[in-house]
């Protein structure tokens, strides 16, 4: 009896075992597009396994891989064997590891030797078979020996081409399959809503796709195919890599841009800082960059050791994500006071930089703007552990939370009550933390130094170091106190040479003759970037004209939202501001305002009253009650504004029209209805001041032709010296 229970409880574990091993095959081989087996070993695993759970019947259970599409392994592609195996390559994880190939390349032939360095593609590696030109068959990389034969499939990817002129008669040629980040979100967005499988990325994504057993599910997927050389030995048409990738584009393949060939090491090196630096830029994923002695002689004299050439190599960019631990959690006060939570982490290396900060946006993403383990919203606390990861050059953010991973005395991050700073009270709405104290220092600071920036005035050599001397010395709080420096201020700080004093004031004098968008943006109102900045020169084209314009015309400047209106608005009512101003214009600060064509500064009457009538989900609320409870113009929908602006042109035209002619022209059920709003509105004096303050700045009633829409935005002329 004993030893039939142990027997059962060791077919148990046995069982247990291979449904384990025979998954993670299963994963490898369909997800991972890398077999952990051979197709024997896992024939007899399985086998293996049947056999156990007929034995033991109670052992048997609905989960397992033998219940699965009929107890039947699931149907695979057929094996085909590459007529030259498909070798990987050895990675370097750094610049050292990567000169020690360069030297040992180098020792080997005898020589300096050029490389070529071009991307490595993080996709499914796929070999190509041309015979006198035809794709004869397609091939994954499977053991490199021997890979899937995928003919079908990839015979449908739209830019891998089928026949190619003047090839030699064989020609195996590789590269990769890979799929665009862009087309990746999309297919899963479809997947998602269809309820099929999700991709864990692009990589997965392009595996699964191509390895469909209905080539018309591949057909519907968007593959690309990128070539990165030549499989066959045999052909010695092309004396080098370089000359081989050129041959192989003009011949209709896909090539990944950028590749460099030279014999300098550190060009090479410079070569693949860039790339990582830019990688966010890449439609597709990349990993690192490829190394190869470019020179076929070399590559044929240098040869293999086992499975990896001696002629190449790959240097791995490194990981864009990385897991580090959360220090502290700081608020950070920018220059409208806004106080933004920064997560201090014990510094990492991601994405090529070592990284110790991550902005947490704002409280409410701090409360449960991040996904933990499982995906679902988690809050972030001082001491959690987290992803954080880099895209292209922008901030650090935090990407997941290791909510397991906390201590049982971990508590949630409360937003403080007082500013760090200056210990004023903070105040808190449904998304942001504020000071509220105006001469807040870190706040005075934080808008001198938006001031100062490239992108704003650009003064150089008045940052960081600088702007601490001149705060602690109390010469400048504002940014107009700038402009009053003089050389005596200067040279009384510590350590400031009689040369750097000079540039500094040479740079605040060249300051001066500025533009307005850039003025714009440097005044730091809240909500008002670069694009913003820009958008309101355009349409205004004076501070002054900005500085008076009703909050319904501001609405009307492209991609100016509701909190951009009231930011404007507070900023001009307050007295400060326009003092600030003035001081900057006493200071020398000057620019040319913008001299509109005629033509351009037409707006068809249909605009306007398009935009009125949404006006009031274009203002902030507390703007709101300015312009009267209803919306004056419901009811009135494109078509009837456009037959308005065809019929009466003229703002005046249109006034001078009663209810019954403009129901004539809008027509239809209801007409009379909405044309006695249209009156109410045309009578209004809110509106009146709005259309009054367009006239003053220059705009004229009438179709504009198409590429001069104002709205449109970009079709301002400027005169002057700008
Ligand atoms: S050359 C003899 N160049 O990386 C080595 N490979 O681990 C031939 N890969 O399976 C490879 N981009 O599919 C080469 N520009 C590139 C590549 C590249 C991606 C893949 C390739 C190979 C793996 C090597």
């Amino acid at each position: 009896m004993a030893k039939t229970d142990s027997e059962k409880a060791k077919a148990a574990r046995r069982v247990r075992e291979l449904r384990k091993t025979i998954r993670e095959a299963d994963r490898a081989y369909y997800e991972k597009d890398s077999p952990l087996m051979t197709d024997g070993e896992y024939d007899s695993m399985f086998a293996e396994l049947r056999e156990l759970e007929e034995k033991h019947p109670q052992l048997r259970a609905a989960s397992s891989p033998t219940m699965q599409v009929g107890g039947k392994r699931a149907a695979r592609f057929e094996p085909l064997q590459h007529p030259t195996p498909m070798r990987s390559l050895q990675n370097v994880f750094s610049e050292e590891e990567a000169r020690e190939f360069f030297a040992r390349v180098h020792k080997t032939s005898g020589e300096k030797i050029a490389f070529t360095a071009e991307l490595k593609l993080d996709g499914v590696a796929l070999n190509l078979l041309y015979k006198n030109g035809e794709l004869q068959s397609a091939a994954t990389r499977g053991d490199g020996e021997t890979g899937e034969n995928v003919t079908a499939n990839a015979k449908t990817i739209a830019n891998l081409p089928q026949r190619i002129k003047n090839a030699p008669p064989f020609l195996e040629v590789r590269g990769e399959v890979v799929m665009t980040f862009a087309d990746f979100a999309a297919l899963n967005l479809r997947q998602k809503n269809e309820g099929g499988k999700l991709f864990a990325n692009p990589r997965n994504a392009a595996a699964g796709s191509l390895r469909q057993l209905n080539a018309g599910i591949t057909a519907r997927r968007p593959l690309q195919f990128y070539a990165h050389g030549i499989g066959s030995e045999s052909v010695a048409q092309w004396k080098s890599h370089r000359e081989c990738l050129r041959w192989l584009q003009q011949a209709g393949f896909s090539i990944a841009e950028n590749m460099i060939t030279t014999a300098d090491e550190d060009a090479l090196l410079a070569h693949h800082r860039r790339e990582e630096e830019s990688r966010a830029e890449l439609p597709f994923s990349v990993d690192g960059v490829v190394y190869k002695a470019d020179s076929f002689a070399a590559q044929a004299a240098l040869g293999y050791v086992s499975r990896a050439p001696r002629f190449a190599v790959a240097h791995k960019f490194s990981a864009e994500t990385a897991a580090t631990k959360i220090i502290a959690i700081d608020l950070q006060v920018g220059r409208s006071g806004v106080l933004t939570p920064v997560a201090r982490l014990s510094p990492i290396k991601v994405g090529g930089a070592v990284v110790t900060n991550a902005t947490l946006h704002n409280p409410r993403h701090v409360k449960d703007g991040i996904p933990d383990e499982s995906g679902a919203p988690c809050d972030v606390r001082p001491d959690d552990f987290v992803e954080v990861y880099r895209a292209g050059d922008v901030i650090p953010r935090v990407g997941k939370i290791f909510a397991r991973r906390r201590e049982a005395n971990s508590r949630p991050w409360i937003p403080p009550s007082a500013c760090p700073s200056c210990g004023g009270q903070t105040a808190q709405d449904e998304t942001f933390l504020y000071c509220k104290n105006e001469q807040c220092e870190a706040r005075l600071r934080a808008r001198i130094e938006h001031f100062v920036g490239r992108n704003a005035m650009d003064i150089e050599h008045v940052g960081g170091v600088m702007l601490e001397k001149l705060f602690a010395a109390k010469f400048v709080r504002a940014p107009s106190d700038l402009y009053r420096l003089t050389k005596e201020n200067l040279l009384s700080l510590d350590l400031i040479a009689e040369r750097a004093a000079q540039n500094i004031l040479d740079s605040l004098n060249k300051s001066r003759r500025t533009t307005l968008p850039r003025f714009l943006f440097a005044l730091g109102i809240r909500a008002v970037g670069e694009a913003a900045a820009a958008d309101l020169a355009a349409f205004f084209g004076s501070l002054d004209s900005l500085r008076r314009a009703p909050p319904e015309v501001l609405t009307m400047v492209r991609d100016v939202g509701p909190g951009t209106v009231g930011a404007i608005c507070d900023f001009f009512a307050k007295e400060e501001n326009a003092e600030e101003v003035a001081k900057l214009q006493d200071g020398g600060v000057q620019w040319e305002e913008f001299n509109f064509a005629p033509a351009s500064r037409t707006m068809p009457l249909s605009d306007f009253l398009l935009r009125m009538q949404g006006v009031k989900t274009a203002l902030p609320e507390n703007l709101i009650h300015c312009i009267g409870d209803d919306f004056p113009l419901r009811g009135l929908g494109k078509t009837g504004a456009q037959k308005l602006s065809d019929a009466f042109g003229d703002w005046r035209s249109l006034e001078k029209a009663n209810a019954m002619q403009i129901a004539e022209v809008l027509g239809g059920r209801g007409g009379i209805h909405v044309a006695e709003r249209v009156r109410d509105f045309v009578g209004d004096s809110h509106y009146a001041k709005a259309r009054n303050f367009l006239e003053e700045i220059g705009f004229r009633w009438g179709d504009a032709p198409p590429s001069d829409l104002p709205l449109a935005g970009k079709t301002f002329v400027l005169t002057g010296t700008l």
